[in-house]
């Protein structure tokens, strides 16, 4: 009753604090979930070997505020409308997760440049063995990519968050040479409106091109 108890409050409070419904099933539910799990006596190793696969793979996020979510294979398609067709191309992935979209374009744009950085170390070595099995020549470097100068590239993709957003625009202005582009999945700048947005049928969200 008390864990009952315990998930209802928890619940009612992130009604009160206007959090996503979601979240309020998961405070509901999280108490009883540790009970029921208490009551399995499993080895201590499991939780400790959960937490560290967690920390390698979500650890930057508290410094970084942008977790790992893919972007789909519609999105994929969106940005092909905005790479040059008629000659080849140098394009930075900020941030690439498990390399779906680089090793995409990769393989449509043979005689292109196409860069996946990522910070998450598991990530990256997903992404780079899936380039090696794959044989494809898209590269994928395990770096943050603020150490990258964005002047290098003619398209530059981020898919990050709303609190990633200001400083890569100004990154982004400050770096990017005139006539390339800026694409982000999702997330808009608030400084400076989108030249173009794209959502598409199969888009969960919208892609936002800003010409610079
Ligand atoms: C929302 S996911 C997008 C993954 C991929 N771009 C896609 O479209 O499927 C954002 C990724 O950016 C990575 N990330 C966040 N901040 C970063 C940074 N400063 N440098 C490099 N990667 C970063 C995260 O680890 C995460 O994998």
């Amino acid at each position: 009753m008390a864990v009952l108890a315990q998930g209802l409050l928890a619940a009612l409070f992130s009604r009160w604090f206007k959090l996503a419904v979601w979240w309020w099933l998961i405070q509901f539910l999280l108490p009883l979930a540790l009970l029921v799990t208490f009551t399995l006596h499993l080895p201590a190793f499991l939780f400790l070997s959960g937490f560290l696969l967690l920390l390698v793979l979500y650890g930057h996020t508290f410094r970084t505020q942008v977790p790992y979510y893919p972007s789909n294979r519609a999105t994929w398609d969106a940005i092909v409308q905005f790479l040059p067709a008629d000659r080849s191309f140098k394009l930075i992935d900020t941030g690439s997760g498990t390399g779906g979209l680089v090793l995409n374009l990769a393989a449509r744009y043979p005689n292109s440049e196409i860069i996946g950085v990522e910070l998450a170390p598991l990530l990256w070595l997903f992404s780079k063995l899936r380039a090696r099995f794959t044989r494809s020549r898209a590269q994928f470097i395990r770096a943050d990519y603020h150490h990258f100068d964005f002047s290098q590239f003619d398209i530059v993709f981020a898919y990050l968050s709303p609190a990633a957003m200001p400083t890569l625009w100004q990154k982004a202005h400050r770096e990017m040479r005139p006539g390339t582009i800026l694409l982000s999945n999702e997330f808009f700048i608030s400084e400076k409106a989108a030249d173009a947005i794209i959502q598409t049928e199969g888009m969960r969200v919208p892609l936002y091109a800003w010409h610079m």
